[in-house]
């Protein structure tokens, strides 16, 4: 009998029949059926069911009575095809078994804390996340990581034909007031000065429009300090990018012609409701769905259903608690052009209507991104309206006013939220299902427990004195 010696995944082990395979992998799920032990075994691929007869296989019998689930095993057998009534047509695997002669422990398990022949949504989350390295081996979590992969690969050859690039911006950068709360970073150098972690890499993919990029695009690392949901996290995932010389509707077609590549090519079961995408005002979503986020489905139940909208015509400015103003989305935001007057002088802004748009997808908001003040001027008078004197506008932004004054091209952009968006392709209730390492609600990291503290060394040299 000719012997592939050479290991054999489990998708391929059909294509061997009447041959030896080697299989390497975990040991799934042990039954002893009387004298007869089955066991399935588990590789990236899939199962593959293995089966130890006592008398044809002394050895591999005796190795069979001490493997336990999570066992890591190779088994040395012969590819039989299994018995009518017997094949299992949900395995690549199905209709066939190996019938193990060798049986070798490589590493042995101790009791699992927690079950990973499930799909886990029994168990509670906290012991999840605490043995995420064991969580991530049930089928549902390896199938989330797989096509997670699979759509940031889609997304990147799209664009890279598209003639975008990918171009890494700095995770240490500069806390300016953005929106959300910073992550900060002290500087052992420049004892009593931070970095900040970016909560977007906007100002960077601004500059690098002004640098001459023209279709830039990022799978960006994304940071806010804010309370965690089932749809936050504080660190997430963006797929950032930023084109020159478009206006709002360029940016918005070619989303939309990457988002229905995406579901064509990876999801093809899945329909979605309406091509174009319908396009909603603001105003229109919250009078007639009292919410900017609406869930436009006509049929809930079908997990395969998917509703994109657009949100358009947001306010530019809202009124603070004090009486003053602050944007609603995004301080480099352009007013739509029949606004930019209004804005120049000042007057009348909370009828100013901003060039922000945001792609919602049954009822999540799943990105936003809009055109910019390309012109220092205007992106000035933003800063003014906020109340936001000559100093202040100088150290937080006096970068973009300077870049901007050596002839910046008209741009717009967009970021999507990933982690949101295959949430929702995966049918996954919360998006920690779809980040592979999650921190919990309160941000903690279960696994590597952190936050953690550090020594006294490391405040030392930094600077820094914890307070009571
Ligand atoms: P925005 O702040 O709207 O825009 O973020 C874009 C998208 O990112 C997702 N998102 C999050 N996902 C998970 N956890 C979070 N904490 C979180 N916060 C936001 C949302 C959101 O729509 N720089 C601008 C984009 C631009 O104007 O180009 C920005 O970051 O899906």
């Amino acid at each position: 009998m000719s012997e592939v010696s050479e290991r054999v995944l489990s998708s391929k082990v059909s294509d061997y029949v009447g041959k030896k395979v080697t299989l390497k992998g975990w040991v799934n799920i042990r039954r002893d059926h009387g004298k007869l032990i089955f066991f399935d075994l588990r590789d990236k691929d899939g199962l593959v069911q293995v089966v130890v007869i006592p008398s044809s296989s002394g050895k591999a019998y005796e190795a069979a009575q001490d493997i336990r689930p999570e066992y890591v095993v190779q088994v040395l057998g012969k590819v039989n095809r299994r018995p009518e009534g017997t094949i299992n047509k949900a395995l690549a695997s199905g209709t066939v078994e190996v019938e193990a002669e060798a049986i070798k422990v490589l590493s042995a398990s101790d009791t699992p804390p927690i079950d990973v022949t499930t799909d886990g949504l029994e168990i509670g989350e906290d012991l999840r996340l605490k043995y995420r390295f064991l969580d991530l081996r049930r089928s549902r979590m390896q199938d989330n990581i797989r096509k997670r992969h699979k759509i940031i690969k889609e997304i990147r050859d799209f664009l890279d034909k598209e003639g975008f690039i990918e171009v890494e911006t700095p995770i240490l950068t500069k806390s300016t007031p953005e929106g959300a709360r910073d992550y900060i970073v002290p500087s052992r150098l420049e004892k009593g000065k931070f970095y900040a972690l970016p909560q977007s890499p906007q100002q960077y993919k601004q500059l690098l429009m002004v640098a001459g990029v023209e279709k830039y695009f990022q799978i960006a690392r994304c940071f806010r300090d804010e309370d965690t949901r089932s749809d936050r996290q504080p660190e997430f995932t963006q797929l950032d990018l930023e084109i020159s010389f478009v206006q709002r509707e360029d940016v918005m077609e070619i989303n939309e012609k990457l988002l229905i590549y995406l579901v064509k090519t990876l999801y093809p079961d899945k329909k979605i409701q309406k091509i174009p995408f319908p396009k909603l005002s603001f105003k229109e979503a919250v009078e007639k769905y009292g919410s900017d986020r609406p869930d436009l489905r006509e049929d809930k139940d079908d997990p395969n259903l998917l509703a994109f909208c657009w949100i358009i015509d947001f306010p530019f400015f809202e009124k603070t608690e004090e009486g003053g103003w602050t944007f609603t989305h995004n301080p480099f935001s352009a007013p739509e052009p029949k606004y930019m007057e209004m804005l120049m002088k000042k007057e009348n802004v909370g009828e100013i209507i901003a060039s922000q748009y945001d792609i919602v997808l049954n009822g999540f908001e799943i990105g936003g991104g809009s055109i910019r003040n390309h012109r220092p001027e205007a992106l000035e008078k933003v800063f003014e309206v906020m109340g936001y004197d000559k100093k202040t506008i100088n150290e937080n932004f006096g970068h973009m006013l300077r870049a901007f004054s050596y002839g910046a091209p008209p741009h717009g952009g967009i970021a999507w939220g990933l982690d949101r968006l295959i949430a929702v392709l995966q049918s996954q209730e919360t998006i920690r299902e779809v980040i592979p390492f999650a921190k919990t609600g309160e941000g903690r990291d279960l696994m590597m427990e952190s936050p953690s503290i550090v020594s006294d060394k490391q405040l030392r040299e930094l600077g820094l004195k914890i307070g009571k």
